[in-house]
Parts: C-alpha cells; structure tokens; sequence
C-alpha cells in the first residue's frame, strides 16, 4: 500500500512539474513577440551573433527595452543595445564642418551620431570616429539609405560600410518610404545576421506607413525617426511607435534652419528656459527626452553642441510638459 502511495505522490508531482514548464514557455514567447508575424531581434541575434558589451546576454528577456535611463543617458532598443539618447544631427554640414562637430561632440562625451547617404558626409562621420580617442564601441552612429537606393541595397550597405571606414554600422534606417522599402529592409535584416549592421529602422513612417509595412518585415524596427518638435509634437504617432517597443527619434527638434529663431523665442519655452537658469533650446531637448524621444539635434558650433549635451542637470515639471504640448499647431516644416 505503501509503495502505490508513493508511485502516486511521484505521478502527481511529475505532471504539476510538466504543466508549469508547458505555461513558462509560453509567457516567454510572447513576451518576446508583439505580433505572430514578427521576431524581435534579440531573438534572431542569439542564434548567431557574438554578445557585446552593451549587448544584454543570450535568452535573457530585454525587460529595459525602451525606457529611458537619466543615469547612463541611454535608453535600450529592442535590439539588445543600448542607444544613446542625446546626440548631434549633421545634415547639410560640409566635410570640414561635420568632422569639427563630430569632435566637438565626442570631446563633450556625446557619443550618438546621426548621417545619411543624403547628406553626403558619411565619409566625414567615419573620419572622425575613426581618428577621435575613443573606443568605437563607445560611439553610436546611424546611417541611411535613400529611395534611390532601395533597388539594390544589399550593395548600398556595404557602399555605407566602406565610405565610413567602418567594420559595423550601429543603426541603419529607410530614409523614407518608397519603392522597394520592403526588399530593402529585407536587405538589411540579413546585414544584421552578417553582422554589419547591429539595429535597423525607418525614417518617415507615420502610423499608416507602419501598418501597411510591419506585417511585411521579419525584425521589429528599433528605431522610427520622425519630425518632432514643439509646433509638430505628432501627439498620437509618439505612443504608438512606443507602444510596439520601437523607440521615437525626433529630427528638426528646432525646428530646422529658418524656423530655429521663432521656436527657440518662443515666450512659453523662454519662461520656462528663465526659470530654470537654461536655455530654450536645452528645455526644447529635455522636453523630448522627458516624454521619451531621443534627440539629434544639428549644429555646426562647438558651443551650441555642448550646450546641447548639457540637459542632465534639471527637470521639466508635469506642469511645465503640459505647457509645452499646449503649443502644438500640427505645423510641419517639411514635405515628408
Ligand atoms: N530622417 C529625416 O528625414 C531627417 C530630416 C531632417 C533632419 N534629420 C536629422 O535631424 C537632425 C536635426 O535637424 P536639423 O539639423 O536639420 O535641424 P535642427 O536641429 O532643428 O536645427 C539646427 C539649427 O539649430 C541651430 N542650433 C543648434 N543648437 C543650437 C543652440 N544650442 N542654440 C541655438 N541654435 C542652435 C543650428 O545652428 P548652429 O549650427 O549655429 O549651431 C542649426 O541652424 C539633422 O541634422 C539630421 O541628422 C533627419
């Protein structure tokens, strides 16, 4: 009788042993997973890559992804590294002037970089990383490829590679929507498994864009980089990419040349610049970070630059975010 008990207690201990295993699984899976249809990076890099220093360990869940750290100044994507939230834009910056800006950022311990094919100043991009004392793997830079370039991007990648004189690329984005854009990004998910790209994403897609296109992709994007500044804060498209787990890049964040002036004397921004003893261009770029979008602003002045990285030192107040959503006018200063 004994014996039968005990064969029973066994039987029972081992089926409540196997049922748990069975729903652990399946939290796992979707927690990894926003939609059937899609595998996040993380996922797809544990088969194959090597594991970085930024990089969070194989199978271990990328809880992080997406939230802004103040501390580290850097916010992980769901790629498994870690992005920089703050950091310097060079469109229309000459060579000179994009290898000057790009030192004076490194030197202000900026370590985040924005280029495009576009801009024509990849090259400078990849000059000054490469000459500048710190560690490569210490600096995070983002490249684009452009429409015309989306029929044989397999190419245009390792073009970017070489132009830059560098052995990865950070974060790669479809500059804009277009022809192609879905070979292309296809192009790029398989420079992620070969290692050449670490993250990728998108540039200029907006929630429509997004709908028609996620379906159609493998790796989630990392990152979408919209227009966003206070008189376009694209109130509803924010949560939505963030709700996916991609984290928000805003270009323009002044605005753009010809609109800097009147954003940056803005009487509401001013005020709020007075009482904090900053300046209106600093509060414009903690009042992204606080409603977590990361920041590229341009300049060709060393001084602006540091200025720009100068925002850990003081918070907005609810009341002072409020103010600043009040001055939305949906008013987009460019076509895309
Ligand atoms: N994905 C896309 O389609 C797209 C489109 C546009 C831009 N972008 C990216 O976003 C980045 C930012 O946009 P942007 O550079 O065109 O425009 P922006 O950042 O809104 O404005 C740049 C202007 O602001 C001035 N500025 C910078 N810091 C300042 C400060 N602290 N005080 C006063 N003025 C300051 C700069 O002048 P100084 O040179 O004198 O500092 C420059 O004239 C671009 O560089 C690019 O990397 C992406």
């Amino acid at each position: 009788m004994k014996r039968l008990l005990f064969v029973f207690l066994i039987t029972i201990m081992l089926f409540t042993l196997t049922c748990c295993g069975t729903k652990a699984d399946k939290t796992s899976q979707s927690t990894n997973t926003n939609d059937t249809s899609m595998i996040s990076q993380t996922e797809q890099k544990n088969e194959t890559e090597e594991i970085t220093e930024t990089k969070i360990e194989e199978g271990e869940e990328n809880l992080d992804s997406g939230i802004f750290n103040f501390e580290t100044k850097t916010v992980m994507l769901n790629s498994g590294y870690e992005m920089p939230i703050m950091g310097l834009g060079t469109y229309s910056l000459d060579y000179d002037t994009c290898v000057s800006s790009v030192t004076a950022l490194l030197d202000n311990d900026g370590r985040l970089i924005d280029t495009a094919y576009m801009y024509h100043n990849e090259d400078a991009v990849g000059y000054a990383i490469r000459t500048s004392d710190v560690p490569r793997e210490e600096i995070f830079v983002t490249t684009k490829l452009y429409p015309n370039q989306y029929s044989d991007a397999a190419n245009a990648i390792d073009e970017a590679l070489e132009r830059m004189g560098l052995d990865y690329i950070d974060l790669m984005l479809l500059h804009h929507p277009g022809t192609d854009d879905v070979k292309a990004y296809q192009a790029m998910e398989q420079a992620v498994q070969d290692g050449k790209i670490r993250s990728i994403g998108l540039s200029n897609w907006y929630i429509e864009e997004l709908e028609e296109f996620l379906p159609q992709v493998t790796i989630m994007p990392a990152v979408v980089q919209n227009e966003i500044h206070p008189y376009y804060q694209e109130i509803d498209v924010v949560p939505y990419i963030q709700e996916h787990g991609i984290v928000v890049e805003g270009w323009y964040p002044f605005g753009g040349r010809g609109y800097t002036k009147e954003l940056l004397q803005n009487e509401t921004i001013s005020a709020i610049a007075n009482s904090h003893g900053v300046t209106s261009a600093q509060v414009i770029l903690r009042w992204n970070l606080q409603r977590g979008v990361v920041v590229i602003p341009g300049s060709s002045n060393p001084d602006h630059i540091a200025e720009n990285l100068d925002i850990f030192g003081f918070e907005l107040t609810e009341d002072e975010m409020e103010q600043i959503k009040g001055l939305n006018r949906d008013e987009k200063h460019d076509w895309y």
